[in-house]
């Protein structure tokens, strides 16, 4: 909680102090939702400015136990597993700035905050290089069947009556390959940079018409046919819905490798699955499924060839620190009724057009 000055501070006439004084209660009125545990510096910051209630356990925000919280709320500071959706937002009729904890802002109802002038915060660039650290690690364990392999000794299967071969897991070739890269924002880019480091010929389709040096633009046909290994790097939109569907994947070339670190929905899981176990598509790397977590009975995770992780792109230690800089930057300058740093939806500023990220 923000100190009051101090009436004997013999510097600031009574007028100033009545101000300041009205200027940090208004401050003090503002109540933040933060809903994960932050570490300590960061809580300071925001104390600094607000004053903040964080959920201790995974609470749902639509929950009843919620409706009194979320109707006292000036701003939410929230994760990518929180669903800000229209029902929630109904309920903080106070509510004047988001910030995400996360690039993608999929879960957030984003045209009902924008309708209402409200600026969502997320976090892109700072997370770019290792998620694409993760892509790339996941194209290379599904090409060169890296976790099969792990399997295979830990089930006890390497052994003198089951010895090494010459034919013995045989994988795909990366160095010389194809990667296509679907999206060319901040992660595509870092995509086909580690691509170019690996000796693979690197083509990109991306809806923004971004170009890169080194990298060929295609059409999204082109890319599909001519890709060894394909690594989605959109945002998830009602438009990227379903993005590679069924005839997407039927266009994909015959042996190729599909490698996700987006969002889950932009592939239609089914449709992967049956050109998987078809033998159409030889393997899978995926970081991020449409529905989270992951049910043991997805198709995808009956496939040997498909490599998973549970949606953790992002998760290093320091890349995480500096997500959670980035929410609280944004935060802070939502509550000052500044523009943040990085705004998902900067048409809420009067006076700008597109943001710079
Ligand atoms: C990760 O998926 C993110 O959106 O930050």
């Amino acid at each position: 909680m923000a100190a009051r000055p101090s009436k004997d501070n013999g510097f600031l006439g009574s007028g100033t102090l009545v101000l300041l004084a009205l200027e940090i209660d208004a401050k003090m009125l503002k109540q933040v939702l933060i809903t994960q545990p932050l570490p300590n510096a960061h809580l300071n910051e925001l104390a600094g400015h607000c004053e903040f209630s964080v959920l201790s356990g995974r609470q749902s925000l639509a929950s009843a136990s919620m409706r009194d919280e979320l109707a006292g709320c000036h701003g939410l500071i929230c994760l990518l597993t929180d669903a800000v959706d229209h029902s929630v937002l109904d309920a903080m009729p106070k509510l004047q700035f988001v910030s995400s904890v996360s690039v993608g802002v999929d879960h957030i109802d984003v045209g009902v905050l924008t309708e209402r002038g409200i600026p969502l915060g997320h976090t892109p660039g700072v997370l770019a290089a290792t998620t694409a650290d993760a892509a790339f690690g996941l194209l290379l364990a599904a090409a060169r069947r890296l976790v099969e392999g792990d399997r295979f000794i830990k089930d006890g299967n390497w052994r003198l009556d089951n010895p090494w071969s010459p034919d013995f897991f045989l994988g795909k070739e990366v160095s010389g390959a194809t990667l296509g890269i679907i999206g060319l924002g901040a992660t595509g880019q870092a995509m086909a940079r580690r691509g170019a480091g690996f000796d693979m010929s690197v083509i990109s389709w991306t809806p923004s018409e971004r170009e890169m040096p080194g990298v060929e633009s295609v059409s999204i046909d082109d890319l599909l046919l001519r890709s060894d290994f394909v690594s989605v790097h959109l945002a998830l939109t009602s438009t990227t819905y379903d993005f590679i569907n069924a005839d997407k994947i039927a266009t994909m070339k015959p042996g190729a490798v599909l490698v996700n670190t987006a969002r889950g929905g932009i592939v239609n899981e089914l449709a992967l699955a049956q050109a998987l176990n078809s033998g159409h598509l030889y393997a899978a790397g995926l970081d991020v499924f449409e529905s989270e977590p992951v049910a043991i009975d997805n198709p995808l995770l009956q496939h040997p060839r498909v490599v998973v992780a549970p949606h953790i792109g992002s998760a290093t230690t320091v890349t995480r620190a500096k997500m959670v800089e980035l929410a609280v930057r944004n935060a802070v300058a939502g509550l000052g009724g500044r523009r943040m740093p990085h705004c998902a939806n900067p048409e809420v500023y009067p006076l700008t057009g597109k943001h710079e990220l």
